[in-house]
């Protein structure tokens, strides 16, 4: 049989699924935009591509060159195509307007251009983590500038969402809310494979994922909890425990979504005023959606992520998620 391609299965979506066309052209061009910045990932050094860009985004965090190129890249793919209506991303204060000689669409695209920048110099995998919403109907309509609000919806509104990886294999993990699948860059032919179907997270799991350089400044039920998994066998979880932390959500939730695990980013003492971490809207969101859609499960410890009504662009949030058995102890632990 000749490869489902990720052209081939998204039309095949429209037909048996009724997916617009317009979030068909979107997906399509995101993909496309992450294998350009595929492409420039794994030039590395030879591209001069790699270090710092001596600026900073708006959480305060070093700009790395390739953040910034794979924003540009995304923007550009998807600012002409007549899909988006905005865009908004990790590497930009404010909300992105699509310039005025282009047609506007129905879609808002979030994207975090590339998550793990402190892997980037290091040779370890990196990605691009996207979500798809739909631009309210108000928004649509008036001619003046998109504002933030527009994104600012729960992450059970989103229409699409998923991530490329670029590690020993580029791939794209998609769901557009019912199932996740897998493609793989075969970089000869040029195109998105579909080789993972319906990908599922087991309900169980022996692994887990944390910062544990953070230990000391963890709330009182994550202490618990980890301390239990440490205890092992002789512990109240009668099992042993493994732990990996790559320290790339996108490699991660990968491995989660290939064999399992919980992966934890939890609030901390550290900045009081800052819930975790990771950014709600894209990252927690588009992650949580796919892990759900997984047969997983996703909470900041007391609620479900995808409930949460977002306030700001760059929200931040705790994060649990992964096998459904454990991310339900840890948020029981907090109630
Ligand atoms: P980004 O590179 O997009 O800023 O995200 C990095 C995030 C996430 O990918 C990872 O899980 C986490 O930061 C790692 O945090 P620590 O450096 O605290 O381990
Ligand atoms: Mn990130
Ligand atoms: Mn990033």
């Amino acid at each position: 049989m000749s490869p489902v391609t990720l052209s081939r299965y998204l039309i095949e979506q429209t037909r048996s699924n009724n997916t617009p066309a317009d979030l068909r052209f979107l997906i399509e061009v995101v993909a496309r935009a992450c294998k350009a910045i595929a492409h420039q990932v794994q030039k590395g050094a030879l591209g001069g591509v790699l270090g710092s860009m001596g600026t900073e985004n708006v959480q305060g965090e070093v700009q790395k060159k390739l953040d910034v190129l794979s924003n540009e890249i995304l923007l550009e793919a998807n600012e002409w195509g007549g899909h988006l209506a905005g865009m908004a991303s990790e590497e930009m204060d404010n909300a992105y307007q699509i310039p005025g000689k282009y047609p506007k669409g129905a879609y808002l695209l979030v994207f975090d251009p590339l998550d793990g920048s402190s892997n980037i110099d290091v040779n370890v995998s990196v990605g691009t983590i996207f979500s798809v919403l739909r631009c309210p109907d108000q928004y649509l309509s008036q001619n003046d500038a998109l504002n933030e609000q527009a994104f600012l919806q729960p992450g059970t509104q989103q229409v699409a969402a998923g991530y490329a990886i670029y590690g020993p294999q580029t791939m794209l993990v998609l769901t557009l809310g019912n199932g996740v699948i897998g493609f793989t860059l075969d970089r000869e032919l040029g195109s998105f494979v579909l080789t993972h179907e319906d990908i599922q997270v087991p309900q169980t799991t022996a692994e887990f994922a944390i910062n544990m350089s953070n230990q000391r400044h963890w709330e009182e039920p994550v202490k618990r909890y980890v301390d239990e998994l440490l205890t092992g066998q002789d512990g109240p979880l009668g099992k042993n425990y493994n732990m990996r932390w790559i320290a790339s959500m996108v490699a991660d939730v990968h491995r989660i979504l290939t064999r399992g695990g919980i992966f934890m980013y939890p609030r901390d003492a550290r900045e009081p005023s800052k819930p975790g971490k990771l950014r709600l809207m894209y990252e927690a969101n588009p992650m949580s959606f796919l892990i759900e859609q997984a047969g997983g499960a996703s909470t900041d410890g007391r609620q479900r992520i995808l409930d949460i009504q977002p306030e700001g662009l760059h929200q931040r949030v705790a994060v649990f998620l992964g096998s459904k058995e454990e991310v339900e102890r840890v948020t029981g632990y907090h109630q």
